[in-house]
């Protein structure tokens, strides 16, 4: 029977990473897949992480199943640091949560919830957006919309574009799929003002907002970077959340993240707990545990969670150093609108205005590699290659 399958390449993300990785010039500078790494182009294991499982697997005594919803204690306490610990969503019992396998297990998970729910609702997500959101959520089945978000020229966020496409052609029962923070792949997020426009256009057209906070902490600071899904959570009756825990505890490999359904009614949130822990049992049975036992234990112990803190702030303050660094240099050179944008985005991405061709230029004579898109980690960059990068962006220019 294999003989019927046709060989399908993995997206650009996925494919860039063997590239980059088979290319043995040492000066490469590998701006691909979105993952942190430190000034010595490493991405170590964080402090926090490495002494909470030190103390787990101390206190570890059991390998057994914990169940369909995964670690509750996770849950909870991960739950807490997106919503605020005493925000109505928290407190009123409105509030299903699930362990999911990764942000992109519970933009799954919440997927199926949505089709469960209602099959008619179409998902509108932001142009451009995540390579995987239209293969993870198109896989449910739902039909995928676009709505307009980002001017790669100009490099702005098209607001009025997307209020209007929003208002005209989204109908009651849609859901809208909205970055939390540090948009992927343009790093342009909404500004406050913004998404005050969002949340009063969502209750009003009766859709519902799917929150992917993918990078909280990474932006403005992990409280900043949930302004957007708290005044949401706020505004309208229902929303859904996928959260992950990959790069604000580094914990890519382990696949930990959450799934959230904020409901109308305690009774409605229990119907949508029941469905996500039926949909995991059918996917993938239970969620794998070690990344939340970690987090749990971090979120639960304060020194570990000061510390953990620290790291993160870290992180988000070396790569905003290093985008007013690279700003800085691509200014001098004359390119002012690209390092006026570069500055004032957001997180590990920013999508240059660049083309296909230059950037396989910039791969073939400079090997430095981006998404096709333009798109850039600016983690990648280090402050020793910066003049180099910034050299080789405006040569193919
Ligand atoms: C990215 O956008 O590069 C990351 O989210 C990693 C991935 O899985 O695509």
């Amino acid at each position: 029977m294999f003989e019927t399958l046709s060989l399908t390449a993995p997206d650009a993300i996925i494919s860039l990473i063997k590239l980059a990785a088979a290319d043995t010039n040492p000066d490469k500078i590998d701006l691909g897949v979105g993952i942190y790494q430190n000034e010595m182009g490493a991405t170590p294991v964080m402090t926090s992480v490495k002494k909470a499982e030190k103390l787990w697997a101390a206190e570890e005594t059991s390998k057994k199943y914990i169940g369909i919803h995964g670690n509750p204690q996770f849950n909870q306490l991960f739950a807490e640091l997106m919503f605020g610990k005493n925000s109505a969503a928290m407190t009123s019992g409105r509030l299903a949560m699930a362990q999911s396998a990764g942000g992109s297990g519970a933009l799954r998970l919440g997927g199926e919830l949505i089709k469960l729910a209602n099959s008619k609702a179409r998902i509108w997500v932001s142009t451009p957006t995540w390579a995987n959101h239209q293969p993870l959520l198109g896989s449910t089945g739902l039909e995928i919309k676009p709505y307009p978000y980002y001017n790669k020229e100009t490099q702005d966020i098209e607001f009025d574009a997307m209020c209007t496409t929003l208002r005209a052609d989204a109908v009651a029962g849609d859901v809208v799929l909205l970055h939390g923070c540090c948009h992927n792949p343009t790093g342009a997020d909404l500004n406050k003002e913004q998404w005050g426009v969002v949340a009063e256009i969502l209750p009003e057209k009766n859709l519902v907002p799917f929150v992917d906070l993918a990078y909280a902490g990474l932006g403005d600071g992990l409280e900043e970077d949930a302004y957007g899904l708290r005044l949401l959570a706020d505004k309208c009756p229902e929303l859904i959340l996928a959260a992950s825990c990959s790069k604000n505890f580094g914990l890519y490999r382990e696949r930990t993240g959450l799934v959230c359904a904020l409901a109308k009614t305690p009774k409605d949130a229990e119907l949508c707990h029941g469905q996500i822990g039926l949909t995991m049992r059918k996917m993938i049975s239970m969620p794998p545990d070690h990344g939340a036992a970690l987090v749990a234990k971090i979120l639960n112990t304060p020194e570990l969670r000061l510390e953990w803190m620290t790291e993160l702030e870290d992180m988000r303050q070396r790569m905003s150093g290093l985008r007013t660094t690279l700003a800085d240099a691509l200014s001098v050179q004359g390119a002012q609108q690209m390092a006026r944008a570069l500055a004032a985005q957001k997180g590990m991405f920013s999508l240059l205005p660049i083309s296909p061709e230059q950037v396989l230029k910039l791969r073939s004579e400079h090997s430095v590699y981006l998404l096709n898109s333009g798109r850039i980690n600016i983690a990648g960059a280090r402050d020793e290659t910066i003049d180099r990068l910034s050299n080789c962006i405006l040569a193919v220019l």
